[in-house]
């Protein structure tokens, strides 16, 4: 007989004369002639209770199960005559998969501290919270994948190992072949040259823009910055969306509108995880997810957002002018204070921004934005690229960047050139947005962070 699923079991329309669920075992309470077992499979937040009456073979079996052993129990699917659920097992079997050392299992009935659950990352998704965590991680991700296809924009698969520094902030892993140590030259390595894992897809993608029109890239990034923040880690998911005959303005659109969409998407199909998370979230800061539907995102140029910094009485850490990159402080008063909702702020210094964003006609800002939200600070950052070559090339000589090396960007320029715009989102800073989870470490199944590789 084949498994049901618990989350099926649960939701089922009619009594079963027979059902075989297997899953990992939440609490099991011994009574006089029949024990009760809570199970969990994974499928769902809650977990079946299972009632088994005892018979010698089964006590025997009973004895060695304990929490966080797996079993399979075959019975009847009942009307449960306890509250709160409503249908219930009546075991006629159970049969022990796998035992767990009730001395030193770490997974306890009481609440166990976000740190510490950290340190057993491989056994975290069998609590309630981490269950939850990455079902919803799951979903997110179909979610966005069908965000784009609805809209017919194309995924493109992207390297992973590349030459280039998208970004150029010099934050790469370097991939080599070459021996620890070895004296040998960059020619004798796999690649005959330099190579790195990508901070980002989109000099690729932008490729696939100017041919296909409207693509997005979603996978793994790496960045080799040693910051120490709830919010960074060294590998993370990006979606990066690129649009042809796109402007910076069509760019935000499509932010905000994926942003709601994946928002609303989530509440309609994950409510019982979601609402796992909403009892515990800071209402003060967070607005609920339902006004990030509501409104219309707040958009400001850079220069009114620094002014709006000057003025206010509150106290920064980092003094405000401007010229300078805006630290999460900054961010997140913006956003939480000021205007109580996500806020794009855009028309950044050109000093402060890559190469590739496109020069407004002031000669001082570039079409970049970003898009600030609530406890989390920036979600998304993106820009309208400079298609003009002579421009680009300007701006790279003043970057001192080596034109020869990126010759097959600047082909796209050279051959049929076209505004477009695109952004990168964080996939984990997303999922901490509607879950309300404050530290990125807390939303992936092995976070990458400085000094920590133990999983
Ligand atoms: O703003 P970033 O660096 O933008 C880019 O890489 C562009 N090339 C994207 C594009 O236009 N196609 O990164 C984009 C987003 C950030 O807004 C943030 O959400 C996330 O990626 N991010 C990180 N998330 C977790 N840990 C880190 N270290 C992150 N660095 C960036
Ligand atoms: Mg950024």
């Amino acid at each position: 007989m084949k498994r049901t699923k618990i989350k099926y079991a649960l939701n089922a329309e009619n009594a079963l004369n027979d059902i075989l669920i297997k899953g990992w075992v939440r609490t099991k309470r011994d009574s006089k002639g029949f024990s009760f077992v809570e199970l969990n499979d994974g499928s769902c937040l809650t977990n079946i209770q299972a009632v088994i009456d005892h018979t010698p073979e089964i006590v025997e079996v009973l004895d060695k199960v304990g929490t966080g052993a797996s079993v399979a129990i075959a019975g009847s699917l009942v009307e449960s005559p306890g509250k709160g659920q409503k249908w219930e097992v009546r075991g006629t079997s159970i049969e022990l998969l796998g035992e767990a050392d009730q001395e030193t299992f770490p997974l306890q009935k009481k609440r166990h501290s976000d740190e510490f659950l950290r340190s057993i990352a491989h056994l975290r998704p069998r609590t309630n919270k981490y269950g939850a965590v990455f079902r919803l991680r799951s979903e997110l991700a179909q979610a966005i994948h069908r965000f784009f296809a609805e809209r017919d924009f194309f995924y493109i698969h992207t390297p992973i190992i590349t030459g280039s520094d998208c970004e150029g902030a010099g934050e790469m892993f370097r991939v080599t072949t070459l021996e620890p140590g070895s004296k040998e030259s960059a020619e004798s390595d796999f690649f005959g040259k330099p190579s790195q894992l990508t901070v980002s897809g989109q000099l690729s993608v932008e490729m696939f823009a100017l041919s296909l029109g409207d693509v997005y890239t979603f996978g793994p990034t790496f960045r080799a910055e040693n910051s120490n923040t709830p919010r960074h880690v060294a590998e993370f998911w990006m979606i990066e969306p690129e649009m042809a005959f796109a402007d910076l303005n069509d760019d935000m659109d499509l932010g905000e509108e994926m942003i709601k969409y994946l928002v609303s998407h989530m509440l309609d199909n994950c409510s019982e995880d979601i609402e796992l998370f909403a009892k515990w979230v800071d209402k003060s800061l967070m607005p609920t997810l339902e006004t990030i539907l509501a409104d219309p995102f707040e958009r400001v140029p850079y220069t009114e957002a620094i002014n709006i910094l000057k003025k206010t009485k509150k106290q920064f850490e980092y003094p405000v002018e401007w010229g300078m990159d805006l630290q999460t402080e900054h961010e997140r008063f913006l956003c939480e204070e000021k205007f109580k909702k996500p806020v794009y702020v855009y028309d950044y210094p050109k000093t402060i921004k890559p190469f590739y964003m496109r020069m407004n006609d002031d000669g001082k800002t570039v079409g970049a934005m970003d898009c600030l939200v609530p406890r989390i600070g920036e979600i998304i950052g993106g820009s309208q690229r400079e298609e003009r070559m002579d421009v680009l090339l300007a701006r790279m000589d003043e970057m001192r960047l080596e034109k020869e090396d990126y010759w097959w960007y600047l082909d796209s320029r050279r051959y049929g050139t076209a505004p477009h715009a695109g952004f990168g989102m964080g996939f984990e800073r997303m999922l901490m947005l509607i879950t309300g989870v404050s530290n990125i470490r807390d939303v992936m199944p092995f976070p990458r962070t400085p000094k920590s590789l133990e999983f």
